[in-house]
């Protein structure tokens, strides 16, 4: 039986290219964000697969809930989870709208945290889930202007692996993709493509595919290109005032 993956944010960016790697693998998909012109295009795309759309702003509280209730009146099962949608924000957190800032705590955590929750015991119960969150080289230290952002990524990191000591032996695995910056909508939504952590951005379709086949091999964590797996181990052994330092510099201009 054909399996299916629900992928939030699947309109642009690192989302979009999922959804292409699942096509081609022959998924049927359940795409959600929140322009839904840009999901029936998707669906469109794809008039083989069985293709849900779910329009939905998942930073709104509840917002998880509709989606799974649609999901099951749809009596669809969930086999591979792409929690994927999220966004950031340059500035000093003082200065930044406050309810922006916690519109991206909703979205970065609380929906990925809920969307886990539903669909993990069906998953043990088949004895096979592959869940991937999309986390970030953020996560690896705090983020001075953009401190939020890269407190939901530490979020996102360490909840994830704890979840995948939890299902050892379940069936279930749990990868965390964590890019440095990459070339999709996320740097003008985040107001930082001008900031020195942008000018070298890869791009996305790599950054999906190594994030997917990580998924694929049970991977625990994916960072992605050579010198952001340098930076995240540097960041395990600096002094966490160095590396805070460190994010505080390269989010500053060009
Ligand atoms: N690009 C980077 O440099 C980079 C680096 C590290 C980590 N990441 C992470 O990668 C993930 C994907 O981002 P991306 O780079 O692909 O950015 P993107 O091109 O801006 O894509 C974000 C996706 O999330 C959806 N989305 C945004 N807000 C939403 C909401 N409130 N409810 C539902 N869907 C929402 C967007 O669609 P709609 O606008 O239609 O809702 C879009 O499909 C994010 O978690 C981001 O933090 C990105």
């Amino acid at each position: 039986m054909k399996k299916t993956a629900l992928i939030t944010g699947a309109t642009s960016g690192l989302g979009y290219e999922f959804v292409q790697l699942l096509a081609k693998e022959q998924y049927n998909l359940i795409v959600v964000a929140r322009n839904e012109e840009k999901l029936l295009s998707i669906k469109s795309e794809f008039p083989l697969l069985n293709v849900t759309t779910i329009p939905m702003d998942l930073s709104k509280p509840g917002s998880v809930r509709k989606l799974v209730e649609e999901i099951q009146e749809k009596e669809l099962q969930v086999d591979v989870l792409i929690n994927n949608a999220g966004f950031g924000l340059l500035g000093k957190f003082d200065e930044l709208n406050v309810e922006k800032q916690l519109e991206m705590i909703q979205l970065n955590i609380s929906a990925l945290t809920e969307l886990t929750h539903a669909f993990l015991p069906q998953m043990k119960k088949q004895k096979f889930g592959q869940i991937m969150n999309v986390a970030s080289t953020a996560a690896f230290q705090p983020g001075p202007m953009m401190a939020v952002y890269y407190a939901t990524k530490a979020y996102v990191l360490s909840f994830s692996e704890a979840l995948v000591e939890e299902l050892a032996g379940t069936g279930v695995t749990v990868t965390t993709l964590c890019p440095g910056a990459t070339k999709t909508n996320f740097g003008s939504v985040a107001n930082v493509e001008k900031t020195k952590m942008f000018s070298k951005a890869m791009d996305a379709t790599t950054v999906a595919a190594l994030g997917y086949n990580g998924m694929k091999n049970g991977k625990r964590v994916v960072i992605t290109g050579g010198s952001n797996k340098i930076g995240a181990t540097a960041a395990k052994f600096l002094p966490r005032s160095t590396a805070a330092k460190i994010a505080k510099y390269v989010a500053g201009d060009k």
